[in-house]
């Protein structure tokens, strides 16, 4: 068992690195080639920006501040797309013998087929944007989907996955894991195709094509960053719900960087922070968070490790952060509203969750130690990814306009 450090409310772990660990193939250049294809051959798809936060970064004593901003992806407002649309496309080629490596959307958009994929139902759990993604997807795939939410969703995300494409859409009353449980169960009683996004033995090959979609913004990133004349970066920090994102990008990385890595963060809500609690218990198994379960951060919040991405953080990543709401919404907000010269980003809250802390860990004195730990200096190329825009407009404007939680770490 792991004891954490504790500074201005956040806790952090040290990976002690005690599990030898295997790169996971899936995740090589070689693997997830097939998802760019299929990403790449959508009309309107464009890289979304890495935005260089030059500003930021002079006021944190860091050489760069990088943010990849999925926040208008696909025009859904998360990253959530890349994952969604992979994964049906696979899902689709499994069931009618397709060439998944050749295809492209517009060939899935034919006649004969079409007549084939509109009578495939799809069903998934989420608490918004996964969801999104799916319908979505499902939309321009021309299927049908249904799609549940765990209590306490907000209708307006339940409508705004309506209206993005082709999804009916049931809040139900039980909290994400169950309602994950149920969809896999109405999958099995209906003839549906689950496609969800965290993985269970037995349940492993659709949450790996999700995972292998989600890669596509670090193949983006690591050519924008060049273009900034940036090789690599030397920091990465990447949020948690499930860790099937974080385990991609991250398994992607390791693959592409190999004994090159930068020092990789992961870093979650202190109330539902399944990966930290996993990190925690040292035992090299998942486990389940113990905290309330209640966060701002809707799209981090579910309490047990995606199997399969599980591994890979465990293995490679360096720290584990658990971050009470105020870390996300002070990252919201130094998105929002930037320093003179930079661009402002607009950011929900499990998008500003990284940010929120790196503002935090680079500038305030309280946290001198973490930065030493760390390795954060003058020379540091710090990355994060912004995976979501303002998807839930009054939680936003509740935290932006009106300073909702703040952040209080004393003087500094
Ligand atoms: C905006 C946003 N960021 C990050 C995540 C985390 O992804 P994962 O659950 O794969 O850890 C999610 C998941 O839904 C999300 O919606």
């Amino acid at each position: 068992m792991l004891t954490p450090e504790t500074l201005g409310g956040i806790q952090m772990l040290e990976n002690p690195h005690q599990f030898p660990g295997i790169r996971p193939d899936f995740l090589s250049r070689r693997e997830t080639e097939p998802a760019r294809h299929i990403h790449m051959s959508l009309d309107d798809y464009a890289p979304t920006p890495l935005v260089e936060l030059k500003s930021l970064a002079k006021h944190c004593n860091v050489r760069s501040i990088l943010v990849k901003d999925e926040s208008e992806r696909f025009g859904l407002k998360a990253f959530k797309g890349l994952g969604g649309l992979f994964a049906l496309c696979r899902v689709i080629c499994k069931h009618l013998g397709l060439d998944y490596r050749v295809i492209t959307l517009d060939w899935l958009l034919e006649e004969d087929i079409q007549q084939l994929v509109r009578r495939m139902v799809f069903v998934t759990t989420t608490d918004g944007n996964h969801g999104k993604g799916l319908s979505w997807a499902a939309g321009l795939l021309g299927c049908e989907a249904h799609i549940y939410m765990p209590k306490g969703s907000v209708e307006a995300r339940a409508q705004a996955i309506r209206d993005v494409g082709r999804a009916q859409v049931e809040i139900l009353d039980m909290g994400y894991d169950d309602a994950v449980r149920y969809a896999a169960k109405m999958a099995e009683e209906n003839g549906w195709f689950l496609v969800q996004d965290t993985s269970w033995p037995g349940y492993e090959s659709v949450p790996k094509w999700i995972v292998q979609g989600y890669t596509t913004m670090v193949y983006e990133s690591i050519h924008q960053m060049q273009k900034l004349g940036y090789e690599k970066p030397t920091h990465v920090f990447l949020q948690a719900g499930v860790g099937a994102m974080a385990g991609g990008v991250l398994g992607y990385m390791k693959n592409i960087w190999k004994n090159d890595m930068p020092v990789v963060s992961i870093v979650e809500p202190d109330q539902v922070a399944c990966i930290f609690e996993s990190a925690r218990q040292a035992d090299g198994s998942p486990h389940a968070s113990t905290g309330s379960g209640e966060t701002i951060m809707a799209g981090l919040n579910c309490a047990e490790p995606c199997q399969i991405t599980w591994p890979i953080l465990r293995d490679f990543a360096d720290y584990y952060f658990a971050c009470p709401d105020s870390v996300a919404a002070r990252g919201m907000r130094v998105l929002a509203a930037p320093m003179p010269g930079d661009q402002p980003i607009t950011s929900g809250e499990s998008g500003a969750v990284t940010a929120g802390l790196v503002s935090l860990l680079a500038s305030k004195k309280a946290f001198e130690p973490w930065r030493e730990k760390l390795g954060i200096d003058e020379n540091s190329v710090i990355y994060v990814i912004n995976t979501e825009g303002n998807t839930d407009p009054d939680g936003f404007y509740d935290v932006v306009y009106d300073g909702m939680i703040p952040f209080d770490d004393g003087p500094g």
